[in-house]
Parts: C-alpha cells; sequence; structure tokens
C-alpha cells in the first residue's frame, strides 16, 4: 500500500505554523527570494515529528514546504516520489511490524522474530531519518549563511566548519550502496560527528542525535541524476537547513543534559 498517509492533525498543525507564519503550506521560506517572514522561522517552535505518529499509528508528515521548492536543485518530481511513495512505504512497514509483533504475542508464536524485528529496525530508522531529511533542505538553502553559534559547534568538533562540510559531502557521496549521511551529536563526548549509515539502520552509534541528514539511495536521486550521486549531494549541500540543524543540536543538548543528570 503505498498511498499518501497524512495525518488529519498534521496539516492542522502545518495550516496553524502556515497562518503564523503567513505562508501557506510552508514552513520555511525561500532565502533567495524577498520574503518578509525570512528569518522569523527560526525562532518558530518547529514540531518535526508533528503529524509523524497519531492516535497509535506512525503517519507520513506533511512536507514543510511544496513540493517544487526546493527547484532546481532538487526536482518535484523527485520530491514527490520520494515523499508520497518511498517515505510513505517505511511509514506502512513499520506498523506492520508492531502488528505483526503485537500478533505474535497473543499467538505466544515468535517463528519469524528476526525477519519482522529486521523490518522494525529498518522502516523505523527510515521513517525517522526520512522525516528529519524533509527540515534538513529548505528553499533556497541557508543562502550558505550557518548560525554563528552552530559554526562555532562545528569548528570546535571537526576543527574548522569548512572541514566539516567537506567531511559530511565526502562521507556522503562514499557510502557503500543504499545509505545516508548523518551529522550528529555524541553525548557521551559532547560533540559533533558524521556517520556514514548503510541502509537506514546500520553503522550507527546508540545515542547520538541527528540533527542534519543527507540520503544518499537510489530513490533520492536517480530521477533526475541518475547515476551522478556526487552532483546530488553537492545539491543538498546548497539546500542544507543549518538554522534547523542549529536548533536539532540545542534540543539534543538538553536532552542530553537532563539524561545525565
Ligand atoms: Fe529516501
Amino acid at each position: 500500500m503505498d498511498e499518501l498517509i497524512i495525518s488529519r492533525r498534521s496539516v492542522l498543525k502545518f495550516a496553524a505554523a502556515s497562518l503564523v507564519s503567513g505562508a501557506a503550506h510552508r514552513l520555511y521560506a525561500d532565502s533567495n527570494k524577498p520574503n518578509e517572514n525570512f528569518g522569523k522561522e527560526k525562532t518558530m517552535e518547529i514540531n518535526i515529528f508533528a503529524g509523524a505518529y497519531e492516535n497509535g499509528q506512525y503517519t507520513l508528515p506533511e512536507l514543510p514546504y511544496d513540493y517544487d521548492a526546493l527547484e532546481p536543485l532538487y526536482d518535484q518530481e523527485t520530491v514527490r516520489i520520494h515523499h508520497n511513495k518511498h517515505h510513505a512505504k517505511y511509514v506502512k512497514g513499520l506498523n506492520d511490524a508492531l502488528s505483526k509483533l503485537e500478533q505474535a504475542r497473543k499467538e505466544n508464536d515468535y517463528t519469524h522474530i528476526q525477519a519482522i524485528s529486521n523490518a522494525l529496525a529498518f522502516n523505523g530508522s527510515g521513517h525517522v531519518l526520512h522525516t528529519l531529511f524533509w527540515h534538513s533542505m529548505k528553499p533556497g538553502g541557508n543562502g550558505g549563511k550557518i548560525p554563528n553559534d552552530f559554526k562555532t559547534a562545528l569548528d570546535e568538533s571537526f576543527g574548522s566548519s569548512d572541514a566539516a562540510l567537506k567531511q559530511f559531502a565526502a562521507a556522503s557521496k562514499a557510502v557503500e550502496s543504499n545509505g545516508w549521511g548523518i551529522l550528529a551529536y555524541e553525548p557521551i563526548a559532547q560533540k559533533l560527528l558524521i556517520l556514514q549509515c548503510e541502509k537506514h539502520q546500520n553503522l550507527t552509534i546508540w545515542g547520538v542525535v541527528p540533527v542534519l541528514v543527507c540520503d544518499v539511495w537510489e530513490h533520492a536521486h536517480y530521477l533526475k541524476f541518475q547515476n551522478d550521486r556526487a552532483k546530488w549531494v553537492d545539491n543538498f549541500m546548497q539546500l542544507a537547513n543549518w538554522d534547523f540543524a542549529s536548533q536539532r543540536l540545542e534540543e539534543a543538548k538538553n536532552c542530553a543534559m537532563a539524561i545525565r543528570r
């Protein structure tokens, strides 16, 4: 079942956000276009997981911008299929895995526990990463601007923000087969690090909080870029939403502090 699953409450939340920003159907403004609301989105309370889980079921959240909003760097057709086919499939797979586990408990039959557990990790991680992915980009990117606090965090963790960006792009381009480049906060050392994730769930470190993610699965780029993954990653870097990454880092730090107490 590949149909679009968008919760009613998700639509209402985004409608409310649109009313606040004055930009119908858009949470993020295009920084390359004159917009009286540009910059205000950073101060908005953005709940990125709004619409990702409703009434006991995982659901497909609405995009924070229109399907064509990332043109010409990311084409409308790929964004549409990526969202309402591929991301939706992970949502369904996650719900199906949980349903099968519930059935297994009822029947006390764990014959297929390995396959179901695998499906749970794969689809669950796919849902989380795609939800983060849509916010990891914004129309026009940040115009190349990185918030000062976040730039300082990159400097402290990687030596320089320039080195951090180069490592992130290189790691994303070099993922073996399908996977992700992930910039994440590691709560023990309390620093940022860059991971090369395979599929959606492999090669991670438990406890890290992703703050910016780049999807390098073929379905993320093949319609427009074919096998030129490097070109897609270069375009993603121009769309990167550093305001979002900065917000995620602050949330990750607060969460880590609460856990460490
Ligand atoms: Fe994807």
